[in-house]
């Protein structure tokens, strides 16, 4: 089986601003630069990129941004195209559950938006999960198993594709997935990618996101099928985003 890297990404969502953005960003680099063994990605704001970006260059750290529009540019007032991107980030979060319930993205539309995100020359990382009600009625494993396909419908880079298992009710909630639910989920998602792609599925990094802290991810690393976390909350405090980076360092 291949070695997989363990990746430690921070979606920072809408919070932050251009001054305070650029100053978490210092103090995540002070504090995990020297750790070694685990790859780091901050995702801040759009507004917050170029200093960012400026700042993190040629470090340990990478930047993504947290989403990105499927068409090149043109007329379409208040998005942002991947040609835009280029030279600032090297990842971008596609699918996170927030777009897909508060702006009505569909599976064909994070679909476009990772092949677009690839055209650029950028690595995807693809955000899927189910919410409570599914999880309830005991169809999350078909539920997550049919977005992720859907979602990679076209998909040919799988080189460089990273897969985040975010169930909706463990999103900003304290009420992180149990590390046996989390790994039976992104076992699901690499089957899925086994089945599109024989060949990738034992290098793509699959994720775990929802509610992960200090107190939480020793056991959520511990699992087979889990290469790392997507963090919200924790993410914002570079103290605690450093902490989860030395325990993916040192898985
Ligand atoms: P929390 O870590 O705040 O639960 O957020 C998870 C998430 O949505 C990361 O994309």
């Amino acid at each position: 089986m291949a070695i997989r890297t363990p990746v430690i990404a921070g979606n920072w969502k809408m919070n932050t601003d251009v001054v305070s953005g650029l100053e978490l960003a210092r103090e995540i680099l002070e504090q995990s630069d020297g750790i070694t063994g685990v790859e780091k990605i901050v995702c801040p704001p759009f507004v917050a990129l170029a200093g960012i970006s400026e700042l993190l260059g040629g470090s340990s750290v990478h930047v993504g941004a947290q989403n990105v529009s499927a068409n090149e540019n043109g007329a379409y007032t208040g998005e942002i195209s991947t040609s835009m991107l280029e030279g600032l980030v090297s990842h971008v979060i596609v699918g996170h559950s927030e777009r897909r319930a508060l702006y009505n993205e569909t599976s064909a539309d994070v679909a476009a938006k990772a092949a677009a995100v690839v055209s650029a020359g950028l690595i995807p990382i693809l955000c899927v999960g189910e919410a409570l009600e599914i999880r309830q009625a005991g169809n999350a494993i078909s539920f997550v198993a049919d977005q992720l396909e859907s979602s990679l419908a076209g998909y040919t880079a799988w080189e460089s594709l990273i897969v985040a298992y975010e169930p909706v009710w463990a999103i900003g909630t304290g009420e992180a997935a149990t590390s046996e639910q989390a790994q039976e989920m992104t076992a699901v998602c690499r089957e899925v990618i086994r089945k599109l792609a024989p060949n990738a599925a034992d290098s793509v990094r699959v994720l775990y996101g929802g509610s992960v802290n200090s107190g939480n991810i020793d056991e959520l690393l511990e699992q087979p099928d889990i290469d790392g976390a997507l963090v919200g909350g924790a993410s914002l405090k570079a103290d605690e985003f450093s902490k989860l980076i030395t325990a993916a360092g040192s898985a």
